[in-house]
Order: C-alpha cells, then structure tokens, then sequence
C-alpha cells in the first residue's frame, strides 16, 4: 500500500470513529448533563423531591404544567433562569446542549 492511501485509510477511519462515537454520547449526553447539573434540585426523574428541590419549591417537570409550554418557552428558562433560584445556564451551557435538556425533560414527561 502507498503511503497515501495508507493516510487516507486512517484519515477515514478516524472519522468514522469520531462520528460514531458523537452520535453515542448525544443521548447519553443529555442525561448525564441532567444528572450532574439539574438532578440536585429537580431529582433524577424530574420531581423535583430532592431536599434542595423541596425547599426551593422547584415544580415537577413532567406535570402538565410544564408539558405544555413551548420549547422556546423551556429553553428560555433554562438559558435566563427563573425566580430567584433557578440558575441560567447562559454562557455555562451550549445553546444545543440546552437544546437536548429540553428534549430530555419531554421525555421525562413521557415517563410519567
Ligand atoms: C439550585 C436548584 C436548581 C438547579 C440546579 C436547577 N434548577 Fe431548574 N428550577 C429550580 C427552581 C426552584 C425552579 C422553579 C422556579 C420558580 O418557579 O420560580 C426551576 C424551574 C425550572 C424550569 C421551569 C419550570 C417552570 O415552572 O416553568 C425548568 C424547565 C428547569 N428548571 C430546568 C432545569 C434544568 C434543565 C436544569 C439543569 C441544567 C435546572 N433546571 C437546574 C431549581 C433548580
């Protein structure tokens, strides 16, 4: 084999390791980010039972009351914050990170 195709081979095997690999943690990205940022206040399936959550009155994110806001609506609150204790995310978190924590919370809706 010449050395360039040689490259190339390994060139379009890191690529398809690096997309297989960023396709994998996307979902689990997702939880892991509720799990390590969110699961203190809002508990780990979104009731918001924890300790902290109870004394900051934080609301359960699958009740109908949540379920029907807009995405926008959701995505604005984790970006900006809300009240005086939940903290915005701004400029801690990716707009597409934020992005997929919405979508977490929809399934958490889901799980009810
Ligand atoms: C320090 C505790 C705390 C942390 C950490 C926290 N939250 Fe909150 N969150 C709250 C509280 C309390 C409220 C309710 C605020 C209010 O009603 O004034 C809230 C509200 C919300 C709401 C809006 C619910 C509604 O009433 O409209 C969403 C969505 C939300 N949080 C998502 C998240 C996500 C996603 C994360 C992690 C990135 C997160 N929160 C981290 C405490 C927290």
């Amino acid at each position: 084999m010449n050395s360039s195709l040689r490259i190339g081979k390994a060139l379009f095997l890191a690529v398809a390791f690096l997309f297989t690999l960023s396709s994998v943690t996307r979902a689990d990205d997702a939880a892991s980010l509720y799990k390590t940022k969110c699961a203190v206040c809002h508990a780990p399936d979104g009731s918001g039972s924890t300790v902290m959550g109870k004394k900051l009155g934080a609301k359960d994110l699958r009740s109908d009351e949540i379920q029907k806001k807009k995405d926008a609506d959701l995505n604005g609150v984790i970006t900006n914050g809300m009240g005086k204790t939940m903290p915005a995310y701004k400029g801690k978190l990716t707009d597409d990170q934020i992005k997929q924590l919405v979508a977490f919370i929809r399934d958490l809706g889901k799980k009810k």
